[in-house]
């Protein structure tokens, strides 16, 4: 149903990252070494869960793990789950099972299920899933020696208990996904909103901030190392706070972020994701005058009907929303801001429909990441309203919402058509060997064509010849 879009990342589908343009990021290119004992891991989900599996890769060296690509000589098989979605646990269970063929031709194998889905299910992963030995949540994951142990003595290792405190400060993640240029790092873990449909608070638990020194000095550690771009994580950015306990001195978002983007003018910051009814002209005026805070927002709308927002409980309604998008045109006019949107959601009519599609067109989205409804056991959607949206009319409202963004994109990127940009180059494009890929600031994918003394981390200007709704192409200029 997805898979025809360009623009559209299906969180459901193996091992994408949410702000990634549908690009899929494998976690490979480890060496083994053939003394040590080797996890393999696939993570799946949110950004989150990616920069988890980093913090679990770093727990596990430290035991004397060793990273492989190679499932089937591993002795230890992991995967990082989502719930966000029905389908997302749906992947997950497939998965599960080619792990236990796995196991049966080498027994000793220990499978381990880490992440959203571990939390949300506890116990009842153990009894349906007989073949399981660890089940993990996100906040017990420096609990994972032990649980292996146990797992070790024939025993499950289950530990699923949610923390007010654990932000994971203090662990180097172990860079999985690594193109050496571009690194993920949480500010915060957790979710303090109550969207009515969204399965997060239940599987993350409660907001919490990171050490803001931890965070510049991870950012620090980066760029030492040759990262010229970090990207920093939280379910609702908007809303970082952290209290310095022995100065008593606070740091919010847009201080955080002048501290981040402080730690060098070649080290590119950006992040995700904004809360409409969060984000502040202070961080707005604070991305302003940084050159290195890139000019990307995204900041998912879900609806664009007053109504269906007030029952999705997001807390701020159409008018509200076209405000922050006004701010931001106003503030930093170059923007590019992209979305997340639900169709069918409980009791959503056409013509609440029609609002959605008309916000697509007033916000210009450069794209956005757009879902049917999936009610999720536990939700407050699933306990108040009931989900009587046809899937038909789920489908056929979301191909509607596709239809128009595909069309807003394209137009979008046309605009780029002439101009020149400042990009990082990530590395060969995927299409041809005789290409490079990068970003903009406002998070555009170029294709050029090399040339030769360039490499991935450097800057160079491009200037674009052709658009399609997902690619700038275009032609280096001195
Ligand atoms: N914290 C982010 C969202 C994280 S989940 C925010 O508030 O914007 C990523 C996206 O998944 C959401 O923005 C939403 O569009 C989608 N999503 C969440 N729960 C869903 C559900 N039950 N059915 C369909 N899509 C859902
Ligand atoms: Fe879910 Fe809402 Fe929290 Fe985002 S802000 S994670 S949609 S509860
Ligand atoms: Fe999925 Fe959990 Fe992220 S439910 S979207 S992996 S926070």
């Amino acid at each position: 149903m997805y898979d025809n879009n360009p623009t559209l990342t299906n969180l459901d589908n193996k091992q994408i990252l949410h702000d990634r343009q549908g690009e899929i990021l494998e976690q490979d290119g480890f060496v083994d070494d053939p003394n040590a004992k080797t996890f393999y891991i696939e993570s799946y989900g949110c950004q989150m869960n990616f920069s988890d599996s980093e913090i679990v890769g770093s727990i596990l060296s430290d035991c004397g793990y060793s990273p492989t690509k190679n499932m089937e000589t591993s002795d230890l098989i992991l995967v990082n789950t989502c719930s966000i979605r029905e389908k997302a646990e749906d992947t997950v269970r497939k998965r599960l099972r080619i792990f236990n063929k796995v196991k049966e031709q080498k027994p000793g194998t220990l499978i381990g299920v880490l992440g959203c889905m571990a939390e949300r299910l506890k116990h009842k992963f153990l009894e349906e899933e007989k073949l399981v030995d660890l089940v993990v949540g996100p906040d017990a994951y420096r609990d994972l020696p032990n649980l292996i142990s146990t797992a070790e003595d024939g025993d499950k290792g289950i530990n699923v208990f949610l923390s007010r405190e654990e932000t994971y400060a203090d662990i180097a993640p172990l860079r999985l996904d690594n193109n050496g240029i571009t690194a993920f790092i949480s500010i915060m873990r957790g979710c303090d909103n109550m969207c009515s449909f969204c399965v997060v608070p239940f599987t993350r638990g409660r907001e919490r901030s990171r050490n803001a020194f931890s965070i510049v000095s991870e950012a620090t550690d980066l760029y030492t190392k040759g990262y010229k771009e970090v990207t920093l994580l939280g379910q609702n950015v908007d809303s970082y706070k952290w209290e310095n306990p022995e100065t008593g001195q606070k740091v919010n978002f847009a201080q955080l972020l002048k501290l981040v983007a402080d730690v060098h003018p070649d080290l590119r910051v950006r992040f995700s994701t904004s809360h409409p009814k969060d984000i502040t002209d202070e961080v707005l005026t604070t991305m302003a005058a940084h050159e290195n805070i890139c000019k990307y927002i995204h900041l998912p709308v879900q609806s664009g009907n007053s109504r269906v927002l007030k029952l999705m409980n997001r807390t701020y309604d159409r008018e509200w929303y076209m405000d922050r998008v006004e701010a931001i045109r106003r503030i930093i006019p170059d923007c590019a801001i992209s979305s997340d949107i639900i169709t069918g959601f409980c009791s959503e009519t056409e013509e609440e429909h029609q609002d959605t599609l008309s916000i697509i067109e007033w916000s210009e989205y450069s794209m956005s990441y757009m879902f049917y409804y999936s009610e999720r056991p536990g939700t407050l959607a699933e306990r108040k309203y009931e989900d009587d949206i046809p899937l038909e009319t789920k489908k056929r409202r979301l191909s509607e919402v596709i239809a128009i963004q595909n069309k807003v994109s394209l137009a979008h990127n046309k605009r780029d058509i002439g101009k020149t940009f400042k990009v990082l180059i990530e590395g060969t494009s995927k299409k041809s060997e005789l290409d490079f890929k990068g970003r903009n600031t406002q998070n555009k994918m170029l294709v050029f064509p090399k040339k030769a003394g360039l490499a991935p981390g450097d800057y160079v200007r491009v200037k674009v010849s052709d658009a399609t709704s997902a690619t700038l192409i275009g032609s280096l200029v001195e």
